[in-house]
């Protein structure tokens, strides 16, 4: 029989299967979150209002009325005149969990704040079932819009360099940031540059069963019972996964040929049951002409990256240092 996981720490191997089973304690029968259970379950964390290790963050309100907000991430130790890129970072957790404040994207997005180095933007979008397809693209775009304007001037680092923006997510947060990179695309910024879009195992998806879907049915974090109820619970009623917000280059989908869109580094792991999707997504975007990075980690789970044990997690600072370098 075909393997489904690698071999991996007895810690990481318990932590991943007890987020499995709060995923699974948390969704409804009948399609809805039990949000009380899952901010029992959540664990959080809070800004570092003292600088730790030479980063300091703080959460900073875009719209009251939707809870939209992020967390400002700010390296100190560089010196103001060395500029820093600017990441606006999309967590995951199928498009219906966790939060900017969740404490295993905290600490990630603290890593890619201290190790790339570069001021982070980690969004708090709103989730669903309760927010539905396109709610989360608009909370991105309109954070992006936000740190374009003119209200959060006094509030950036004066190093944060607004020319080298980047968009990154993972998962389902990995999705959000393609739909919010052809927003961004599609507008004119005053001050902002999108020169980079990092898609770190992107949650695509289609009607259709792949072939690493069928094959790592096992696996762990992931499988197509918990993607499509995922799915339904984000896509508008009565839409499958054909609709162009999963199935980004279907049949339903927006040609984005004619768009400038931003060289995408695609990172994809050989124990992830979503990989075909992930690599039919690099290749549409060099099929419309994109410059786009395939960055394969063959041992690699679904959510590897929140384990900074895992060598893979350090390749992946390393690479996407790399390639945010070159852009
Ligand atoms: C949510 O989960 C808790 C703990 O299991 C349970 O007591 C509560 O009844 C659940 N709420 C709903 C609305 O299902």
């Amino acid at each position: 029989m075909a393997r489904t996981s690698p071999d991996l720490p007895w810690n990481v191997r318990i932590f991943v299967n007890t987020i499995a089973f709060f995923m699974d304690v948390c969704r409804r029968s009948n399609g809805r979150i039990n949000r009380t259970l899952m901010n029992l379950l959540d664990l959080k964390a809070s800004p570092l209002s003292k600088p730790v290790k030479g980063l300091q963050s703080s959460d900073i309100m875009v719209d009251k009325s939707r809870n939209l907000w992020f967390r400002l991430y700010a390296p100190l130790h560089h010196a103001a005149a060395t500029s820093l890129p600017v990441i606006f970072y999309f967590h995951g957790g199928g498009f219906a969990l966790m939060g900017a404040d969740s404490k295993s994207y905290d600490d990630f997005c603290q890593r890619l704040a201290r190790e790339l180095p570069a001021i982070v933007i980690s969004v708090n979008y709103r989730l669903a079932p309760e927010h539905r397809y396109p709610s989360a693209y608009d909370d991105g775009f309109d954070a992006l819009k936000f740190i374009d304007g003119e209200r959060i001037k006094d509030r950036l680092p004066a190093n944060a360099n607004l020319k080298r923006c980047f968009i990154a997510g993972d998962s389902a947060g990995g999705n959000l940031a393609h739909h919010v990179a052809v927003k961004a695309a599609e507008h004119e910024f005053d001050q902002l540059k999108i020169v980079g879009l990092i898609a770190l195992q992107p949650f695509f998806g289609g009607q259709e069963r792949t072939e690493s879907e069928n094959r790592l049915a096992g696996a762990l974090m992931i499988n197509v019972e918990r993607t499509d109820w995922m799915w339904k619970a984000f896509l508008p009623d009565g839409s499958d996964r054909e609709h162009a917000a999963a199935n980004v280059f279907g049949p339903k989908s927006v040609d984005i040929s004619g768009l400038k869109f931003p060289a995408t580094m695609v990172v994809v792991g050989g124990f992830d049951p979503l990989q075909d999707w992930q690599k039919s997504y690099y290749e549409g975007l060099k099929k419309r002409g994109k410059e786009a990075h395939l960055i394969e980690y063959p041992n690699a789970i679904h959510s590897f990256y929140i384990f900074s044990e895992l060598q893979e997690s350090s390749l992946l600072i390393k690479d996407m240092r790399d390639f945010m370098r070159n852009e």
